[in-house]
């Protein structure tokens, strides 16, 4: 079944619930996560971030995965993750999205607020909600030239309330692409933001994030996860040792067979440990 983030976010703190987002690159680690979902019984949100964007027209993720979110037994969420504008979120609208990110974290607060404004505006009158970013969740590559900044409980009241946007990604500790379980997570500082933030919000680099943070923050008002490397390390991992084990094995099918299973698994245990389980009991 498929849904709009908002649909999906509603009345999960007082489940004691937050509803992963999975990176996901095509066919095969999408349905791996859908079939995680309905195993769990849970909601569950496939997001496109830049690379697969570079790597899969937004027409053609949109068209796969509506297709595989309206025969899901499950809510399925559509997520363009990190937009970098205007244009991003008019294609991924327009190409079936349900859940739009803009990313204009980088910015001086001003810029932010202008751009999310204005971006909330054209998605909003078609139906779609917004996530935005304040504070900056940095990369654990330098080279990605990002600036990471923990987020000031202040600066997220002004712009929650000046953009109108759906959900807020927060800068509580974890940093993109960790790929050990040990982000220092800023409890104090997440507490502060949900006293005077009303939206629900969003954790970015949850790869880092350790088993007891990730079903601690599921009590929260975080009510979205974000999860990529986890499960990119599930497949590739998983795909390496299948090659070296199967050295005259050709067919693509074949090999796939437990890189989709790992993601899976994988998935289905940070659904368990965010009670995304319990999203759906009402
Ligand atoms: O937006 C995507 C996430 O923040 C993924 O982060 O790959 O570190 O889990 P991660
Ligand atoms: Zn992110």
């Amino acid at each position: 079944m498929l849904v709009t983030l908002t649909e999906m976010m509603q009345g999960l703190p007082e489940r004691n619930a937050a509803v992963p987002a999975f990176n996901v690159f095509g066919y095969e680690d999408a349905s791996a996560v859908i079939a995680a979902a309905e195993e769990v019984g849970a909601p569950v949100i496939l997001a496109t971030n830049k690379v697969a964007l570079r790597y899969m027209p937004l027409q053609v993720s949109g068209a796969l995965y509506r297709s595989l979110a309206e025969r899901a037994k499950v809510p399925v969420c559509i997520h363009l993750d990190h937009g970098d504008g205007f244009e991003s979120a008019a294609e991924a609208i327009m190409s079936g999205y349900t859940s739009i990110m803009y990313d204009g974290s980088q910015l001086p607060l001003a810029d932010n607020i202008r751009n999310t404004r204005e971006i909330v505006k054209l998605a909003h009158a078609c139906g779609i909600p917004v996530e935005a970013e304040i504070g900056a969740v940095g990369y654990t590559d330098p080279s990605m030239n990002v600036e990471a900044r923990l987020t000031a409980p202040g600066e997220a009241k002004v712009f929650a309330e000046e953009t109108g946007v759906d959900a807020l990604a927060v800068a509580i500790g974890t940093l993109h692409r960790m790929e050990e379980q040990s982000a220092p997570i800023d409890y104090a500082r997440l507490a502060e933001i949900e006293r005077v933030v009303s939206v629900p919000l969003v954790l970015h680099g949850s790869t880092g994030v350790k088993d007891d943070d990730l079903h601690r923050l599921a009590a929260t008002r975080i009510s979205k996860v974000n999860i990529g490397t986890a499960l990119r390390m599930a497949f590739g991992k998983t795909l390496r040792s299948e090659i070296l084990n199967k050295p005259n094995e050709f067919d693509r099918v074949a090999l796939f067979a437990r890189p989709i299973e790992a993601v899976k698994e994988a998935a289905k245990q940070k659904m368990l440990l965010l009670n995304a389980h319990q999203a759906l009991n009402v």
